[in-house]
């Protein structure tokens, strides 16, 4: 059996400062991740020579990857984070604040919510499509370093959680999910590199 590492990007400077979307570059803790994820993927791929390391087309992903050596780094568009539209940049309180109906749909229907101008959840699932069939198709170990609600649809799909479920799952940072796709079915591990 061949593992799937899934892990979101070290800390954002807009994860500290609570915004969403964006394109920042990581805070001094995403930065010591970054390297205690290299540690880690040198150590549990070190003879899995055909392995490669995917990102999305965001800084902090791309970043978060940079100190890997030795694998091949793929950027996918499909693997940004789900676009939050005239919300991108702005903090919850904020949505809540100056865009009470937008808050409070959301909140109703997380799932199907589309941000105006942006996606909902159901677009970030359909986008993934040519994702999920290029993992299955690979033999090799993937690490794939992307963002909450992206790994949220991923997580879901090889761990088989309903629908529903997808907006809710915990994927917190600085935490790698490793996913073993084996005949008896699907096996998970956690690894929390770090607070
Ligand atoms: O910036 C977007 C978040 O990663 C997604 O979180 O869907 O829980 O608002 P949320």
């Amino acid at each position: 059996p061949r593992p799937i590492l899934l892990t979101r990007h070290g800390e954002s400077r807009d994860n500290v400062r609570g915004r969403i979307g964006g394109d920042t570059v990581l805070s001094d803790a995403g930065e010591i991740y970054a390297k205690k994820l290299t540690n880690f993927v040198e150590k549990r791929l070190k003879s899995e020579k055909a392995a490669s390391i995917w990102t999305s087309t965001l800084q902090r992903t791309i970043i978060t990857a940079s100190p890997i050596p030795g694998f091949p780094k793929i950027q996918w568009r499909a693997l940004d984070e789900i676009n939050a539209g005239v919300c991108d940049g702005m903090t919850y309180e904020e949505i809540k604040k100056n865009m009470p109906e937008e808050y409070g749909a959301r909140k109703k229907d997380k799932l199907r919510y589309r941000y105006p101008r942006g996606e909902s959840y159901l677009d970030v699932i359909q986008r993934l499509e040519p994702v999920i069939i290029e993992l299955e198709r690979q033999r090799a170990p993937v690490v794939v370093i992307s963002h909450q609600a992206v790994l949220r649809a991923l997580y879901a799909y090889f761990a088989d959680r309903p629908l529903k479920e997808i907006p809710h799952i915990e994927v917190p940072l600085h935490t790698i999910i490793e996913i073993q796709m084996g005949v008896t079915g699907v096996q998970e591990k956690r690894y929390k590199l770090m607070d």
